[in-house]
């Protein structure tokens, strides 16, 4: 949520500043802004609304050349999205700039105690009391030879909540100072130049090594130099590591929307993940750190997520439950953290994040800590602040995605967790090595499958089209396919905008079946799985009240084709328990071009953000 860039170096045309901006646009596009020091001044330009309107601006400034400068887009919290709320944000006398991502909680009574001291403030926003905090110790006229780095330290410790900054001062006019307490923050490490960046594509245009700033960490950047202090005030050496990801993958290459370019990148993912977490023989997690013992010994597995990472946590249980005779709680993060649960010293907690950084399932992994649990993080973001802080990793290996709904890292969490769980099936011995076996042979398959249904997705297409004329939605699905109604329903709802509700199929008696009529459409995933009786049974209460029904079928289902409006195909796997992973393959090519015929925001969907740190 907000995304900060910063660049210190050469003097440089403002248009390398947006492109490496527009690389964090998918972390919110409420407003964004520009701070620059130029001439001795602190230059400022901010736009209520996309960064295109920024860059517009600009252009009339066409001959600047910007030697420091820190920018913004943002995901508004406190105050609305208009022009003053807009970062970045300035002191009284505007020589101090500063941008911000996170919540600072404390802000109101900050904001008196600067204000009965003479601070004028213009904003609604949280972010503004950090640039007054620091202007107050800035200006300490009994301390002559304060720097900006210790107005900056002096500041963030009286902070509370959580806040990566960008911070500039007319009056140390070099130096750029960044800071992270909670929120993710990245320098990168150019020549005669330094950047930061919430995210690593921002910086891929430009540099090939970085340091994950830590937490309650402080850099100093002056041009290529880079000093990194803790909040202590002590000096520490930061790790400099290789940026691993290629500047392609963060591109659309042509296509319409990151959305379909990362639909379509799922069987190239999964075989990725495959291949290196089951390189020819056996299995190979190289960040799992837990011994053999504490595995075999494990009886029971919380899991906390949200979103889509949820959903990908939801039919992780269903098979981690079946293969490994585990009990699997799991909840949503916001509800997680606050439950009582009954988590002792090494209760295993897996933590499903794609960005993580998502506050919620932060907070949860804190509160486990506190109880002695050990934390298992899936998570596709390397030095994200999850990887920091979990015992043991399993990274998604997806790649960069940018598109505000999650596609491929769904998919990818699913099939990490199905390794996951015939790894832990084989220590427990609950799987038999010719199970094991088999279904390793259909994992294998499962990108083939998926090119299936990437090769047809104009069949899907003529049918969303028909589709997208609806005003609501029912999905349904049961056992493993049940969160895969769910996470169809959350995809269509978050791009599209159409109220979408996901359903247990034997739970619709008991509800929902008092909303449908010819207006509403039912979207069944019926495959020839154990339940598909039930499921047809469903589907006939569905028609019989004249719901519209489009059903998710395997070849050769007359009964459900008979039953359905439209069907769309979906191939057989030998193994029904995989079938998530080609259900959801289709349910996202659904979702998209519904909300591409209704010509909505696809990427940037409204109100939302792709990596959400506020509670
Ligand atoms: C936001 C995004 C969702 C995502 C969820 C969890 O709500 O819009 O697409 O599933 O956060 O994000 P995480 O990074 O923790 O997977």
């Amino acid at each position: 949520m907000c995304g900060i860039f910063g660049y210190t170096g050469e003097k440089t045309s403002p248009s390398l500043f947006i492109s490496g901006l527009s690389r964090l646009e998918y972390r919110g596009y409420d407003s964004c802004g520009l701070a620059a020091i130029l001439n001795g001044k602190v230059f400022l330009k901010k736009r209520s609304g996309k960064i295109h309107q920024l860059k517009k601006d600009l252009r009339k400034n066409r001959n600047i050349k910007i030697p420091i400068c820190i920018l913004h887009t943002r995901w508004a919290t406190h105050g609305s999205p208009n022009k003053v709320n807009a970062h970045p944000h300035t002191d009284c006398k505007k020589e101090i700039a500063i941008v911000h991502n996170g919540i600072i909680e404390n802000y109101l009574q900050l904001k008196n105690e600067l204000i009965k001291k003479g601070h004028k403030f213009i904003s609604q926003t949280d972010t503004e009391v950090i640039a007054h905090l620091i202007e107050n110790f800035y200006n300490d006229s009994s301390k002559t030879e304060i720097t900006l780095e210790k107005a900056v330290l002096k500041a963030v410790k009286k902070l509370k909540g959580s806040f990566s900054l960008g911070v500039i001062s007319k009056k140390d006019p070099e130096k750029l100072i960044a800071v992270r307490k909670g929120s993710p923050l990245i320098i990168g490490i150019g020549k005669n130049r330094s950047f930061l960046a919430s995210d690593i594509p921002a910086l891929l245009a430009f540099v090939s090594k970085v340091i994950y700033l830590g937490d309650e960490e402080i850099a100093i950047l002056v041009k290529e130099k880079i000093k990194v202090i803790n909040f202590k005030g002590e000096e520490i050496r930061p790790e400099i590591e290789d940026v691993k990801i290629k500047l392609e993958e963060a591109d659309k290459r042509g296509l319409e929307h990151f959305m379909l370019k990362e639909i379509f990148e799922q069987p190239k993912v999964i075989r990725k993940i495959f291949s290196s977490y089951h390189p020819a023989e056996g299995f190979n997690f190289p960040e799992l750190r837990f011994s053999k013992d504490y595995l075999k010994e494990l009886d029971k597995i919380y899991i906390t997520a949200c979103g889509t990472a949820y959903h990908a946590g939801y039919v992780a249980k269903y098979f981690l439950e079946k293969y490994c005779g585990l009990d699997v709680e799991i909840d949503v993060s916001s509800e997680f953290r606050y439950r009582r649960l009954n988590l002792k010293k090494d209760s295993l907690v897996i933590a499903i994040s794609q960005s993580g950084e998502t506050a919620d399932t932060l907070a949860s992994v804190r509160e486990a800590k506190t109880k002695g649990a050990k934390i298992l993080s899936l998570c596709n973001v390397m030095g994200s602040s999850l990887v920091k802080e979990s015992d043991s990793v399993i990274f998604t290996l997806a790649g960069p995605e940018i598109s505000v709904a999650s596609t491929k890292t769904y998919t990818a969490q699913v099939f990490c967790l199905y390794l996951f769980s015939l790894f832990l099936g084989k220590l427990k011995k609950s799987l038999s090595e010719e199970t094991i076996g088999r279904i390793l042979k259909e994992l294998e398959k499962i990108p083939f499958y998926q090119e299936e249904i990437l090769k047809e997705s104009w069949k899907v297409r003529k049918i969303a089209n028909r589709f997208s004329r609806f005003g609501s939605f029912l999905f349904l699905g049961r056992g493993i396919n049940y969160p895969s109604a769910l996470e169809g329903a959350l995809k269509l709802k978050e791009i599209s905008y159409i109220p979408a509700e996901g359903y247990p199929a034997g739970e619709m008696k008991h509800g929902p079946i008092a909303l449908i009529d010819e207006y509403r459409a039912i979207v069944c995933i019926a495959l020839k799985d154990e339940l598909h009786e039930k499921m047809i049974s469903n589907m006939q209460e569905a028609k019989a009240r004249k719901g519209k029904i489009l059903a998710l079928i395997n070849d050769n289902d007359d009964q459900a084709s008979s039953l359905s409006h439209n069907v769309i195909y979906i191939p057989q796997v030998l193994n029904q328990d995989l079938s998530p992973l080609l259900v959801a393959v289709c349910l996202q090519l659904f979702a998209y071009f519904v909300a591409k015929k209704r010509k909505c925001e696809i990427d940037q969907p409204r109100n939302l953000a792709k990596s959400v740190t506020v509670e």
